[in-house]
């Protein structure tokens, strides 16, 4: 047990203490030697609490205690060869469906319009695929509240076409996994509604009502809480108003969860992607969140659910009822969570997820997603490298950079037009070269980038309107959307850009979300037609992975780990050895480690050159 009798560097032993403080150093831009050198290291909490009284008051050293004591497990060292799975070895593709493909001209994508582009996936090399929710929902938060978990949301289609989908996925030996969505429910899902409607109801205890609602804030601004007159209570929800939060620790919740689970496992989908799952357990008695934490991270209350009291229950439970029986894959996502969290939650011994999605590899130290500044890769080397070196092989890691809930990473590192498809291509390169399952975004294989929005009129994700709103009150319009810009989620979600038509080829009616004329410049039909285009790139990339196994399991070794601006390691399994190497600048480099040796096979660059030239990135078999 950890007490204010403890060190520092105790605290940094300790799994969640280790995260914990690495985000707070992440966060405030600091480095890891602030605690782990001795002076610091060896302080006790009770001295850290005299010496910052003013910035860290008792009461946050008491919260973190408690954090960290209700984690009494430890990763193991062992380092057993890994285990080969279809999904360690396999490319994923995320899909959101409403922005993919429309097929019967209403302007929202649907499942018959990814049906017609199935052959597309294909022939990219995708494996499997990732599914945003496509269950029956009023689309609040676009599908991420679900009204009906068993039943297709009637703007993408029906059960039938579901079913064809699936089958012509299979037919095409590629995956297919869905979304569970399971934190929350609509609140137009039938439980909450009769839990309004009914004192007596068993589904009163399926969320959270309560006589006085706490301080914890929405990730949607404002408070958590909606307050219902009928029944003078307050229900949680951490996100939208209208996504309830749901009470796990209540057993007939995990079961009908599971029944639901198992219902579309039954059905042949190959596994889940897990969204917020691990904000499922709160902490009992959902205590007040904590105000030095809320100033550190922006959220009130955090605390008490990132990392719940029965996580760990809670997912083994479910990984032994629904997914083992079915062989299931599972990807979770986990915002906060760290590298040791990430161990706990995946390692494949402990039974609970086969992956999680970190994030903080998504913005550079000190920044956060709504922050307007350019992205540097060095950041991304580093932690990559960490990753690679230290996660061990009983955890497999998911690479990404782009989904639906951020900006193109491509544009926050650099939106010049002349180096565009250059860097498209090199983070190509790192995603698919290096040692985790690589997901891809649509859009992200055409180089597809952020979009040129000019009013908040043009925006329809529920976030960045209530932070438009919530903003408005400390500043001008002109500064407000400038923000919500930088950090918005619609970049991501315009339609995807198939052709130079109008609508860029996704439907033939103006869509739900309307893009830039980028599609113009940047579209799949035109980069089907040329070798040297993005979309041709990704497709040997993706072949080349497939095609040797040292790319997927092989070693890693880094060399030249200091310097600046670039980044190359060998991959080695067995006879085959790679080496990759990657200008992280816009600026030409000399080249530290002589290539003339290697064959390149994949460059984004058409003639090989002494110098590495901006953004440049090869692949080499090394003889
Ligand atoms: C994470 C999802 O990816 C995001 O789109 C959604 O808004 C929240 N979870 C709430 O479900």
């Amino acid at each position: 047990m950890l007490s204010m009798n403890s060190k520092l560097k105790e605290v940094y032993a300790h799994p969640v203490g280790k995260d914990v403080l690495s985000k707070l150093l992440l966060q405030m831009n600091k480095p890891e030697m602030l605690i782990t050198n001795p002076l610091v290291a060896n302080v006790r909490l009770k001295n850290l609490a005299k010496l910052t009284q003013k910035n860290l008051p008792q009461e946050f050293f008491d919260v973190l205690l408690k954090l960290l004591n209700s984690e009494t497990d430890v990763p193991q060292e062992s380092n057993a060869p890994i285990k080969e799975q279809w999904w360690k070895e396999a490319v994923f593709y995320q899909i959101y469906p409403r922005s993919f493909k429309d097929s019967n001209s209403d302007g929202v994508g649907d499942l018959g319009g990814i049906i017609e582009k199935l052959d597309y996936l294909k022939d990219l090399g995708i494996d499997a695929i990732w599914l945003s929710p496509i269950y029956d929902s009023p689309n609040d938060d676009n599908g991420y509240d679900i009204r009906d978990y068993y039943k297709i949301m009637e703007e993408f289609g029906t059960m039938e076409e579901f079913d064809t989908l699936l089958a012509e996925i299979h037919k095409r030996e590629m995956r297919l996994i869905m979304d569970l969505v399971v934190n929350h429910t609509s609140d137009e899902h039938e439980w909450f509604k009769e839990a309004l409607a009914d004192p007596q109801s068993k589904y009163r205890n399926y969320y959270f009502f309560e006589d006085k609602p706490n301080n914890w804030t929405s990730f949607f601004s404002g408070s958590a809480w909606n307050y219902y007159e009928e029944m003078d209570k307050h229900a949680l929800h951490l996100f939208s108003k209208k996504q309830m939060d749901l009470n796990w620790d209540n057993e007939e919740v995990r079961k009908d969860v599971a029944n639901m689970v198992s219902w579309w496992l039954e059905k042949g989908v190959d596994g889940f992607r897990l969204d917020v799952i691990n904000y499922i357990s709160k902490q009992e008695g959902l205590p007040e969140g904590n105000e030095t934490i809320y100033e550190l991270m922006g959220y009130r209350g955090i605390e008490n659910y990132f990392y719940g009291p029965n996580l760990h229950k809670y997912l083994h439970e479910l990984k032994v009822n629904a997914f083992e029986p079915f062989n299931a894959f599972s990807v979770g996502e986990t915002p906060g969570v760290g590298m040791e969290m990430s161990k706990l939650l995946t390692a494949d011994y402990r039974r609970e997820l086969d992956m999680v999605f970190s994030f903080d590899q998504l913005e550079t130290p000190g920044h956060v997603r709504f922050d307007d500044y350019q992205y540097d890769l060095n950041y991304l080397k580093s932690y990559l490298m960490k990753w690679m070196n230290e996660y061990p092989n009983s955890c497999w890691m998911s690479l990404f950079y782009d989904n639906h809930d951020n900006p193109r990473m491509l544009s926050k590192v650099n939106d010049n037009k002349d180096t565009r498809d250059y860097l498209a291509k090199l983070l190509a390169v790192i995603q698919l070269t290096l040692k985790g399952t690589p997901f891809i975004f649509q859009g992200q294989e055409i180089g597809m980038k952020n979009q040129k929005f000019t009013s908040i009129d043009e925006l329809r994700d529920v976030e960045s309107i209530n932070l438009y709103e919530e903003l408005l009150e400390k500043m001008s319009p002109k500064e407000a959307f400038a923000k919500v810009m930088a950090g918005s989620r619609d970049h991501a979600r315009v339609p995807m850009q198939w052709s130079a038509e109008e609508f860029a080829g996704f439907s033939d009616v103006t869509p739900w979300l309307v893009g830039d004329e980028d599609y113009k410049r940047t579209n799949v039909e035109a980069q089907l037609q040329t070798s040297f285009s993005v979309l041709s790139f990704y497709k040997k990339l993706i072949a080349l992975r497939k095609k040797f196994k040292a790319l997927v399991y092989g070693e890693v070794i880094f060399v030249e780990e200091k310097r600046k601006d670039y980044f190359a390691y060998y991959r080695k399994r067995g006879s085959d050895i790679f080496f990759i190497e990657c200008n992280l600048s816009d600026k030409p480099m000399k080249k530290p480690i002589e290539t003339d040796e290697f064959t390149r096979l994949l460059s984004n660059y058409i003639q090989p050159k002494k110098v590495l030239r901006a953004y440049e990135a090869n692949v080499y078999l090394v003889k």
